[in-house]
């Protein structure tokens, strides 16, 4: 398959929209039931629940036999952390929650993560470092710009906090599928890469590291952590191209 994204149309807009919206939602309960005793076990069974009251399907269920509706990557879990009932969120922890939302054929994706209780000021910081670092990315998004352009200006964000971004794992198209091309890397060089038309549709999903970016994954074959055990955090957007801009489909 050609690196290149599939192009909404007009016409697929609201339901691509729905999509989204659903995994917004169904992030946002999440989200306010998150406290100190949970398990990352009763996250799925939230995000299950809700995904099936709004009429639903979690994506990531099944997904080349990913056990779980939701990945929950806690400290140095970089991403596609998978739910347990033996593990409690403590007072301190950061966790990302990744929901992924199929509704009338179209895909909806969207993270973020969430300080328990007290968390430490470098926890902190690598939380707010990632959650600009998706929002510098959106911001250059735009019919004409190039994908080099947001991996820059992800990256920029990232240095300039002392923080990294991992390279090991990006964001992907989306659309009819969870993971359709481009990859989309959250480093670059401005002016390079694949060149953005409207329509396109694709995730920005950055991954911020308070110390090196190089990650590996467990004998789990899921689980991703940062080599170094430092602490990592996330934040994700569905985005579609526009003439002027883009459209965040998963804005809550
Ligand atoms: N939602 C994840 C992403 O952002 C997909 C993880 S695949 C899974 O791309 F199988 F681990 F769920
Ligand atoms: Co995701
Ligand atoms: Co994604």
């Amino acid at each position: 398959m050609a690196n290149v994204p599939p192009r909404i149309a007009e016409r697929e807009f609201p339901h691509f929209r729905r999509a989204g919206q659903v995994a917004a939602q169904t992030l946002a309960h999440v989200a306010s039931r998150l406290a100190p005793g949970v398990s990352t076990a009763d996250i799925d069974a939230w995000v299950r629940e809700d995904t099936a009251r709004r009429g639903a399907r979690p994506s990531q269920l099944g997904y080349h036999g990913f056990p779980a509706a939701v990945c929950t990557s806690r400290n140095q879990v970089v991403c596609h952390g998978m739910p347990r009932a033996d593990e409690l969120l403590r007072d301190g922890d950061i966790i990302n929650v990744d929901v992924t939302s199929e509704l009338g054929g179209w895909h909806g994706d969207t993270s973020a993560t969430f300080c328990i209780g007290d968390v430490s000021d470098e926890a902190r910081h690598v939380v707010e470092t990632a959650r600009r670092c998706l929002e510098a990315g959106v911001s250059v998004v735009r019919h004409g710009a190039h994908l080099g352009d947001l991996g820059a200006a992800i990256h920029a964000v990232a240095r300039e906090a002392g923080c990294e971004i991992v390279r090991d794992w990006g964001g992907h198209g989306i659309g009819r599928q969870m993971h359709l091309p481009p990859h989309v890397a959250h480093v670059g060089r401005k002016g390079t890469g694949l060149k953005l038309k409207a329509g396109m549709a694709f995730t920005i999903e950055p991954m911020v590291t308070l110390g090196a970016p190089d990650t590996r994954v467990l004998a789990d074959g899921w689980t991703v952590v940062t080599v170094d055990g430092r602490w990592s955090a996330q934040f994700e957007h569905t985005v579609v191209v526009t003439a002027t801009g883009c459209e965040v489909l998963t804005l809550r």
